[in-house]
Parts: C-alpha cells; sequence; structure tokens
C-alpha cells in the first residue's frame, strides 16, 4: 500500500529537518542512473537512522546490505572521524557504485565495504576478531534475517543497538500462510526477536514515501 497523504507528510517532515546533502543527492541519483532497485531507506529514515546511532553513542557500526551506500551515509555521517562502518554486500555493481558514494560523502576513511555473502562474512568478521560493533543495522536478503540476527548478536556488546529493515511488508507478515520467502524470513525473524532473552525490542511501523513497513528495533541486555 502506498497512500499519498502518507507520502506528502514524510515530505514535509524531510522539508522541515533534513537539509540539503549533496553526496546524498548525488547517491539517490546514481541508484537511478545505475539501474539499481530502488529499495534504498527514505531520507527520514535515514534521519531516524542517523538519531539512532548518535543515540547509542555509536563509534563502530555494521550494516548488513549496502546498495548503492545511501543509509551508509546517513549512518556515517553520525560517526566520529576515528569512526568504523562496516558494510556488507552481495553485487559487486552495488558495492562499486557505493563506494564512489562514499567516497564523494568524505567518508571512505571510516567505511570499509566487503564483497560477498553476509553469512559467510559475518563469521570472518568474529575470526579477525573484530571488536564488538554499537550499531548494527540488519537490511540484506530477508529469508536468512533470523541467521543474521544470531551473527549480530555475537558481534555486539550489551547496549549494542541491533535494526532491521523491512520486518512488516506491508502488513504481509500477518499471512500465516504466505508462500513469499522474504515475508516468511521476517515472520521468523519477528517472533525469534520476541522470544530472545537476549534483548528487548519492538518493532516501529513506517509510512511515508515508500510502502508501509517496519523497521524492529532491539537493545542488547
Ligand atoms: N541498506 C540499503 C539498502 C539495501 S538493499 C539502503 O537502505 O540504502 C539490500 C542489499 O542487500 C542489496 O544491495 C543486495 O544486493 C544486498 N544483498 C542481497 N543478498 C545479500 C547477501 N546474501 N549478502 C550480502 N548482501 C546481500
Ligand atoms: C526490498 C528490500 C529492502 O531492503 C527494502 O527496504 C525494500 C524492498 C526488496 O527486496 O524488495
Ligand atoms: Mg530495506
Amino acid at each position: 500500500m502506498y497512500n499519498e497523504l502518507f507520502g506528502q507528510v514524510d515530505e514535509y517532515i524531510s522539508g522541515l529537518f533534513n537539509e540539503k546533502d549533496e553526496a546524498l543527492l548525488a547517491t539517490q541519483q546514481s541508484i537511478i542512473d545505475e539501474n539499481i532497485p530502488q529499495i534504498s531507506i527514505s531520507p527520514n529514515q535515514g534521519k531516524y537512522l542517523y538519531l539512532l546511532a548518535k543515540l547509542c553513542n555509536a563509534r563502530r557500526i555494521l550494516e548488513l546490505g549496502t546498495l548503492g551506500g545511501y543509509s551508509t551515509i546517513w549512518m556515517g555521517k553520525a560517526l566520529p572521524a576515528d569512526g568504523r562502518l562496516v558494510t556488507l554486500e552481495y553485487e559487486p555493481k552495488h558495492a562499486a557504485v557505493a563506494l564512489k558514494n562514499i567516497e564523494g560523502a568524505g567518508l571512505g576513511e571510516i567505511v570499509e565495504i566487503r564483497l560477498g555473502k553476509a553469512i559467510e562474512l559475518l563469521p570472518q568478521l568474529i575470526e579477525e576478531g573484530e571488536p564488538p560493533f554499537d550499531m548494527i543495522f540488519i537490511d540484506a536478503d530477508k529469508p536468512p534475517y533470523t541467521d543474521y540476527f544470531e551473527w549480530a548478536l555475537k558481534l555486539s556488546h550489551p547496549g549494542t543497538l541491533i535494526v532491521a529493515d523491512n520486518v512488516i511488508r506491508d502488513g504481509k507478515v500477518l499471512d500465516e500462510n504466505t508462500t513469499d520467502e522474504a515475508v516468511m524470513g521476517v515472520h521468523r525473524f519477528n517472533k525469534a526477536l520476541a522470544a530472545n532473552p537476549a534483548v528487548t525490542a519492538t518493532i516501529v511501523q513506517t509510512v511515508g514515501v515508500k510502502e508501509h513497513d517496519g523497521m524492529a528495533i532491539a537493545i542488547v541486555k
């Protein structure tokens, strides 16, 4: 469902709170020009992630699913100059476009893009002794979301904020009999998240310029 009023209100909010950022605008344009799927988070969701990163005093952020780097740049902007953001991406073309955008935003020193399947890169990070992250944004392919969350926990410390995008899918998540793999993935994820004693969590529904969806937020105990 896309509701015109929700879209207009989203733009109203954006007009009030999001100043023009050349690097973010260039990133959105590059996604159109390069024929990459237009599934980045919205500008207001970007500001929301930026604020969440600030709220948890994030110095180290992990992202699953880079696409063109739009969410990466929003979160990267919240980091101190000596911060670090590791972002995992499977598609070489997406990673190449993202790298250009991230460098264009002046975040080349802070952000590291790792190319490969998230499910293989996550254990590698642990093997390499990567210290825990302060914030983790899960936004790659949806079927393995529950597995991604388990790895995220291994890469967390008490207080780490874990955010997962697209966990409502226009309410399709209510359909217990869905055969849509992505919806089944987030359905399993939401249930596991709610039952996981290692975190306290909720889901915020999102409406606006994108389809009705939701973001889960969880704090590691
Ligand atoms: N976070 C981005 C959007 C990510 S879209 C933003 O809001 O700006 C999801 C991305 O995950 C796509 O670029 C897709 O190529 C990537 N992806 C899909 N399967 C993956 C996998 N198994 N491992 C890592 N990345 C994957
Ligand atoms: C899709 C993926 C996303 O991360 C998103 O925010 C919206 C849509 C998708 O794969 O359809
Ligand atoms: Mg998403």
